[in-house]
């Protein structure tokens, strides 16, 4: 079946996408967002409302996300125009009495908006039934979780997805960092489909080598990879002396060829290793290697359709993680997509 290249965007709308950390929205600020070629304007108000809306002012189009917090409202910069949380419009400053009919007239379009996993997440369409996947690692006291600095890639979605999922760049791309131990042949890898997505089990190809850090960087493991479809993927690392890792990606898209990748992790109980600040530093410099390899590739976005240089065409056994993500995601954007009976 041919799916269009906008199939993908139209689905997504009705998903929950990370548009910010909460750290970086407390009580007071105003951030702009672009989610799925859609700006948007996020808030978060004095009594700790969030409001996620379209950005444009509905008086002269002026980006709200310049505007700041007044009084318990969000003012446009403009003319002053004032909008509470739930986006209504409480005052039109250069009116003389107060006039309901065009205060009604001028409310924004918002979004529903919610915070967890220390994100602030919005959903588009809010016909879709989509909620976020649990992680309790994420949520569990005695775990250590940690949010990374969430990076901007000039690359599409699942672009990123795709190299979440690969094992066999490892040696290559990060030749320096995770690769210095990694074997670039590909170990068994034991696939399965569940109904949200679906799951790899394999050993982490690190090979014994003096290169080897100690400290469960870049150590040998047991992988476990789960995708909550359509773009919300884990990774649990199981080191041999029973200590975890589990990390999350999740590339939000801002345009058909740009995404920003949120991702954090969660540390087991005693972990023996380093230290989390130096785990999310390490990962920091193995992410921005996976961006310069996803923002050389082209095109800047896997194609929908099976394509030279896309998916499903040149592939070898390393590919086929990749693979399933490219058939089940097209089969749950039928699924998503298809009218209501
Ligand atoms: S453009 Fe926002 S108040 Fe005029
Ligand atoms: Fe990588």
């Amino acid at each position: 079946m041919m799916l269009t290249e906008e199939a993908p965007f139209a689905a997504l709308r009705k998903t929950w996408q990370p548009v910010a950390l909460a750290a970086d929205l407390p009580a007071g600020r105003v951030l702009g967002y672009t989610l799925l070629d859609c700006e948007l304007v996020v808030a978060r108000f004095p009594d700790g409302k969030l409001l996620a809306a379209d950005v444009a002012c509905p008086h002269k189009g002026a980006r709200l996300s310049a505007g700041r917090l007044c009084d318990g409202d969000l003012m446009c910069p403009y003319h002053g125009w004032r909008f509470d949380a739930a986006g209504s419009c409480r005052n039109i400053p250069s009116l003389v009495a107060p006039n309901p009919e065009k205060l009604a007239l001028s409310h924004l379009r918002t979004y529903r908006v919610q915070e967890r996993y220390g994100m602030i997440w919005v959903k588009l369409d809010s016909s879709g039934a989509h909620e976020l996947p649990d992680v309790p690692e994420f949520e569990t006291a005695d775990w250590t979780y940690r949010l990374g600095p969430p990076m901007a890639f000039r690359a599409g979605f699942r672009r990123e997805i795709e190299n979440y999922l690969d094992m066999t760049h490892f040696a290559f791309a990060h030749a320096t960092t995770l690769g210095q131990a990694a074997d670039p042949r590909i170990p068994p890898m034991d696939i399965s489909i569940k109904p949200d997505g679906f799951q790899m089990d394999a050993p982490f190809p690190a090979l014994n080598s003096p290169h080897e850090q100690p400290g469960k960087l870049q150590s040998a493991h047991h992988r476990r990879q789960r995708c909550y479809l359509p773009n919300f993927t884990t990774i649990r690392q199981s080191f041999p002396d029973g200590d975890e890792r589990v990390l999350v990606h999740i590339p939000s898209p801002n345009t058909r060829e740009t995404c920003t990748v949120f991702w954090s992790l969660a540390i087991s109980p005693d972990f023996r290793g380093p230290a989390p600040e130096d785990q999310i530093a390490f990962a920091v410099k193995v992410l921005d290697e996976d961006r310069q390899m996803c923002e050389l590739q082209l095109p800047a976005e896997v194609p929908i359709n099976p394509a030279r240089g896309g998916w499903g065409v040149l592939v070898t056994p390393g590919d086929t993680l990749a693979n399933t993500f490219q058939k089940t995601f097209r089969q749950w954007l039928s699924q998503v997509l298809q009218p209501a009976t």
